[in-house]
């Protein structure tokens, strides 16, 4: 396999800045294919920085190589507590651990080669397009077609969810405003338990589909935990907020129920993607559980 990337890009645009979100993020997927994050997080990162150094050698002042992370790398919580950003990794998955391993490289990239780095780690996202292979959209999609709920384990992990919208706000503030060769945690300082979420969700759905309130409650199944699952996250952002002035816009209330009506106000997108490869995915993932 050939691991190394060609600079065409590069070259012929002469990027002054990359914002680096290309990546391998489920980590299910990761736990089926662990080569695959390794192959796309770490060597594709290290691809990037190299095509970026190769062309700012001669200049890297006013350059930036922007990297966009996950609160996985920081491990799990327990009861109480959040990470900050001296919180020492301490990753579990290959996802995480492959995501850790490319924010090291970035660090290793501005430190050796002086290179003009940022990076953020953000909580779990939530809203429109997002892949039904999440929690969310996933959810959503079997409510709609009456299929089960696989909730892992109790249930009884732990995630803090940020709108997307805000997530997308944080990155244009700290692209702009961020230090070089800092790190910046963004969370939504909004932690729910995971089933406490799923009720939540099926009362919305169920509002929504004018089917009786709790009809969808029967969906909820409890299958096998995933493996090494981490109990709790929850971001502290405050150094966001006090450095750079950002924090979440969008009440969870309004921001759930505006990406359930989004799903079913898009209904043939759903049906687009998961038609084909995701079927598959589907049965591998979940068809014996
Ligand atoms: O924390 C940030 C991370 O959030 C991102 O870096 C990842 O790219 C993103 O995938 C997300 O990771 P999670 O593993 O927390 O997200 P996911 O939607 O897969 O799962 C959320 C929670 O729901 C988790 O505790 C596992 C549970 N879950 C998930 C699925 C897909 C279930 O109980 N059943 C499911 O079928």
């Amino acid at each position: 396999m050939d691991l190394v990337i060609k600079f065409n890009l590069f070259q012929q645009y002469q990027f002054e800045a990359v914002i680096h979100l290309a990546a391998e993020s489920h980590v299910d997927r990761s736990i089926a294919s662990p080569l695959d994050f390794i192959y796309t997080n770490i060597v594709g990162t290290a691809n990037l920085l190299n095509a970026a150094r190769a062309i700012w050698a001669d200049n890297m002042n006013d350059k930036r190589f922007y990297h966009i992370s996950t609160d996985e790398v920081y491990g799990a919580l327990g009861a109480t507590g959040a990470f900050v950003e001296t919180t020492p990794y301490a990753p579990h998955s290959p996802y995480s651990a492959s995501k850790a391993s490319s924010d090291h490289l970035v660090r290793a990239y501005h430190d050796t080669f002086g290179m003009p780095n940022v990076i953020s780690n953000c909580s779990n996202n939530y809203g429109p397009n997002q892949f039904p292979e999440k929690l969310i959209p996933l959810f959503i999609n079997n409510i709609l077609h009456n299929k089960p709920l696989p909730v892992y384990g109790q249930g009884l992990n732990v995630r803090d969810w940020l709108y997307v919208e805000d997530h997308a706000k944080a990155i244009d503030v700290i692209f702009h405003k961020g230090k070089n060769g800092e790190t910046y945690n963004i969370g939504g300082n909004n932690e729910w338990k995971n089933i406490d979420l799923i009720k939540n969700l099926i009362q919305i759905m169920d509002e929504e589909l004018g089917r009786p309130e709790g009809t969808s409650l029967a969906l909820i199944t409890y299958v096998k935990d995933r493996a090494g699952h981490d109990l709790r996250y929850a971001i502290d952002a405050t150094k966001l907020k006090t450095e750079l002035g950002w924090e979440p816009s969008i009440k969870f209330t309004e921001g759930f129920r505006l990406t359930v009506k989004w799903y079913l106000n898009n209904e043939q997108w759903l049906k687009n993607v998961t038609s084909g490869n995701y079927q598959k995915y589907y049965e591998a993932m979940y068809g014996n559980r």
